[in-house]
């Protein structure tokens, strides 16, 4: 008892649907040229009849599929075959030809059409053409193939049913004859006729009557069909097509910018070029549960692979994830997560790269690429995002939601520890560079060298301030000395910039000059600046 989907059996069909087609050919030429004297046509002859009926002791050994269950009770399998092909399998089968061959030195034209009778089992070789071809082939391939097929063998039994009704009036050879023919048939079927083979005989001209009529026929029916088998050798491609031309008049309709519309077809272009336009969470939302589980695992296994966190999870970890998530894409520069909002969601990065901004998008802290996740900061400490995330190039991403996620946290410890240390390590690294940028630009604030001195006397002293400068390591401060003109120190080591001088002029101005000594070498003196004392304010004369 064969199974029917059993690889033995389908090559057995093929082989016999080989022959029947070899068949169909040979035999009608066997029929006008009186093949049968030749060997192979002979064996062909004898071949034919064993092998329908070795298909029919087939046929009755080979189960069938009733309401998803193999059916392989032998009485169900008879009765089913009964009532569909065996007729027509037991008349392909019988060897008519043959028996008229011995008992009938010179048959009629009835009697050599009843020995055509192995041509009726095409009548379902397109039933076990599609059997054979299964998943594996387009169906829309298949139809194109019976198409052209049953063309050209209608062709093939009209060329000979010509030389059969016309003879061989000129005398030419098998082939020449035979070519002949067949060029007539398909200028009539084709109703393209020039004319230069004629009817005569009332016989033939009955014939040509006919043959015009299926000519036209198959003319409408070909034109009809072939656009259509053409545009569904593709089915994908065809609604894609559609769907593009609809979105597009639509766009044009309201007026919609062409920067935004490019925009809009690269996005459709890219979602054709990466998943043939399908939306694969719509493809598989009807399935049952368990179908709906392979077919994600199926289809997610590529981001299984590329996430290296899911490299050490279990099996049931991995389902419980995979089929809880779900595509999205992203163009360039879209933000997909922005810092400080609140999150419900968590991504794995199929395809494509995204960069991780600090909330005043100055810093980029890091750029992910496929293989990463991004958003676990937020679910797992339910805090504000941390980080703004924005596309560099289109992105193929696949989105956790808050409560998948959590439900996962919660059964897998060990799972929820290692996001846990990442996100840890992610917050730190944020910390250090924010730290080391703050105070990278306060740096750059302060000054090279010394631009501003203030100085004022308090009482008998000088006080002096003037500003930070970049990189220090002490000041140094001189007096100048009004009478020689030299300039004496009077700070060496100072840290801080300021300083007082207990010793200044009295009478006149006292002049200073402050340089830094930095890790780099001493800097320029500063310009002098002098500072007036304070003259006592004369008492105003009382009137
Ligand atoms: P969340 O805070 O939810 O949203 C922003 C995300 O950016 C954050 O989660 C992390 O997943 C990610 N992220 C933040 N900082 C870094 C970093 N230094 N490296 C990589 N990813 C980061």
């Amino acid at each position: 008892m064969f199974n029917p989907e059993n690889k033995l059996r389908t090559a057995w069909d093929f082989f016999v649907l080989a022959i029947t087609v070899l068949g169909a050919i040979v035999i009608p030429l066997s029929v006008i040229f009186d093949f049968s004297s030749s060997t192979a046509a002979a064996v062909l002859l004898w071949v034919i009849p064993i092998l329908f009926i070795a298909d029919i002791l087939v046929q009755f050994n080979t189960g069938f599929y009733r309401l998803g269950k193999t059916v392989t009770r032998r009485s169900s399998i008879a009765l089913r075959y009964l009532k569909s092909w065996f007729v027509l399998d037991l008349i392909a089968a019988l060897p008519l030809g043959l028996i008229i061959g011995v008992l009938v030195p010179d048959p009629g034209t009835v009697l050599l059409l009843i020995s055509l009778n192995p041509l009726v089992k095409l009548i379902h070789s397109g039933t076990t053409l599609y059997r054979i071809g299964g998943t594996r082939v387009n169906p829309a391939i298949l139809r194109l193939v019976l198409l052209v097929f049953w063309i050209l063998l209608v062709a093939h039994l009209v060329s000979c049913a010509w030389i059969l009704i016309s003879g061989n009036p000129d005398s030419l050879d098998s082939a020449s004859l035979y070519i002949r023919a067949f060029y007539w048939t398909i200028t009539t079927l084709t109703t393209i006729g020039y004319g230069d083979i004629v009817p005569i005989e009332p016989a033939q001209t009955v014939f040509v009557i006919f043959i015009e009529l299926l000519g036209a026929a198959m003319y409408g029916m070909i034109i009809g069909n072939i656009a259509n088998l053409i545009a569904n050798i593709d089915v994908a491609k065809t609604q894609y097509r559609e769907k593009l031309d609809k979105i597009n008049a639509f766009l044009n309709y309201r007026n919609i910018p062409h920067d935004l519309q490019r925009k809009i077809n690269n996005y459709y272009n890219y979602l054709w070029e990466s998943r043939r336009g399908y939306d694969e969470s719509a493809v598989i939302e009807g399935l049952p549960v368990a179908l709906k589980t392979t077919v994600s695992l199926q289809i997610n296994r590529e981001i299984i692979e590329k996430v290296p966190l899911f490299q050490t999870a279990g099996e049931d970890l991995i389902r419980e994830i995979v089929l809880n998530l779900t595509p999205v894409v992203f163009t360039p520069g879209d933000t997909i997560v922005t810092a400080g909002e609140v999150g419900f969601q968590m991504y794995f990065i199929s395809q494509g790269s995204v960069d991780v901004l600090s909330a005043d998008e100055q810093t980029v802290y890091a750029t992910l690429t496929a293989g990463q996740f991004f958003g676990e900061i937020a679910l797992l400490l339910s805090m504000p995002r941390t980080a703004t995330i924005r596309a560099r190039e289109y992105c193929d991403l696949y989105r956790l939601d808050k409560e998948n996620f959590d439900r996962v946290i919660q059964r897998y410890p060990d799972f929820a520890e290692r996001i846990n240390e990442l996100a840890e390590k992610r917050q730190a690294e944020n910390e250090a560079m924010q730290k080391s940028k703050e105070s990278e630009s306060k740096e750059k604030e302060i000054p090279e060298e010394i631009e501003e001195i203030q100085g004022e006397y308090t009482g008998e002293a000088v006080s002096l301030r003037w500003n930070w400068v970049r990189d220090l390591r002490y000041y140094e401060v001189v007096r100048k000395n009004p009478d020689t003109g030299k300039w004496i120190y009077i700070e060496r080591k100072l840290l801080e910039p300021n300083t007082t001088d207990p010793h200044p002029e009295t009478e006149r101005p006292t002049t200073y000059r402050i340089r830094a000594i930095k890790t780099s070498g001493p800097g320029a003196w500063s310009d002098p600046v002098e500072i007036e004392p304070v003259t006592p304010d004369k008492e105003e004369p009382q009137e």
